[in-house]
């Protein structure tokens, strides 16, 4: 006979399994270390890994704190893994690991065809969600393809710092996260107090409005032609032409709207001789902001703007 409780006292199978960390880099490095020590091979790595003099490399410190050997993978000007390159690299049987970074919190590849070519080669996979909190808003979320995922929550709420990460094999003794790599208190609570999908609601809408914009205007080219349905980008990447990125970044900040290009650097391990291609991105990508704090009551003066800079710098 079925023996009901009074109350519900498990609800495992209701929980997201999620294990809190100080940061998505922390969440990373703890993975890393705790790999090494299981297994002495590397990670690959995408061709495009940017450098900030403030902030350092949210991906590539944890592979200098952890020392794990690595190799990058080639990358299109889309930021589409080479998936011919990766199974060579993939057949030396020199790599336990290999990253797969959703840039701008959207896939560039076949997530679920990505994972299995990795996992055809008993290669784990790690996917970077650092750039979508929820993975998105329906269907299959990024971060339940891989073996593990990690993900950023500052840069989706208004905290300063937290991330958290998946281990869907179970693999890691998460009882060893050093204090030092543990999600705050108060930025735990402020995660809890953000209500997660109305924010990416708001932002999903920018983004649409935003690419309304930018189908008339030449002088940009999306990165993406179009976004898989829930997914919800971080915001708008566009490829600026003529070699004006710098230009228009200037002149956007001087006007008060203030993008970001993601990455204006890479890291000096990733060569241009060796990949033109990422080099190619981050020399012209400028990415414009989508984010929930953007109201309607911004957006026409935000595209006034928008076109006065374009103007300016594509006719001087
Ligand atoms: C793709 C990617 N992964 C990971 C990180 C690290 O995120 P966090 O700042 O939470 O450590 C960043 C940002 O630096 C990032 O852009």
């Amino acid at each position: 006979m079925a023996f009901i409780e009074k109350e519900n006292k498990d609800l495992r199978s209701y929980r997201n399994g999620r294990i809190f960390t100080a940061s998505a880099r922390a969440a990373m490095t703890f993975i890393l270390q705790a790999h090494k020590r299981m297994d002495p091979r590397g990670i690959l790595l995408p061709a495009y890994i940017g450098l900030s003099k403030i902030e350092g490399s949210g991906v590539f410190d944890p592979i200098r704190t952890s020392a794990i050997d690595y190799a990058f993978y080639p990358v299109d000007e889309r930021l589409r893994p080479d998936l011919d390159a990766l199974e060579a690299q993939l057949r030396s049987g020199a790599f336990q690991l290999v990253f797969l970074i959703h840039y701008f919190g959207v896939p560039q590849v076949d997530v679920e065809q990505f994972v299995a070519l990795c996992h055809r080669y008993r290669v784990k996979v790690i996917e970077d969600c650092a750039h979508t909190l929820l993975g998105g808003l329906e269907g299959r979320r990024l971060g339940s393809y891989g073996d593990y995922a990690i993900f950023s929550i500052h840069k989706s709420t208004a905290t300063p710092d937290g991330g958290f990460f998946l281990d869907h094999g179970g693999v890691l003794d998460v009882t060893s996260l050093p204090p030092a790599m543990r999600i705050s208190p108060a930025t735990l609570a402020e995660f809890s107090d953000t209500d997660l999908e109305a924010s990416a609601r708001r932002r999903l809408s920018n983004y649409e409005v935003v690419q309304q914009w930018v189908a008339s205007l030449p002088q940009l080219t999306p990165m993406f032609d179009r976004i898989p349905a829930g997914a919800v980008p971080l915001n708008f990447p566009v490829i600026v032409s003529q070699g004006k990125r710098e230009q228009l970044y200037f002149n956007l900040i001087g006007r008060e709207i203030l993008p970001t290009a993601l990455y204006h650097t890479l890291i000096p391990e990733i060569s241009a001789q060796q990949f033109p291609h990422s080099h190619f991105v981050c020399t012209n990508i400028l990415n414009l902001p989508t984010h929930a704090d953007i109201n309607q009551t911004h957006l026409a003066a935000y595209e006034e703007t928008l076109r006065g800079a374009i103007h300016e710098v594509f006719t001087t």
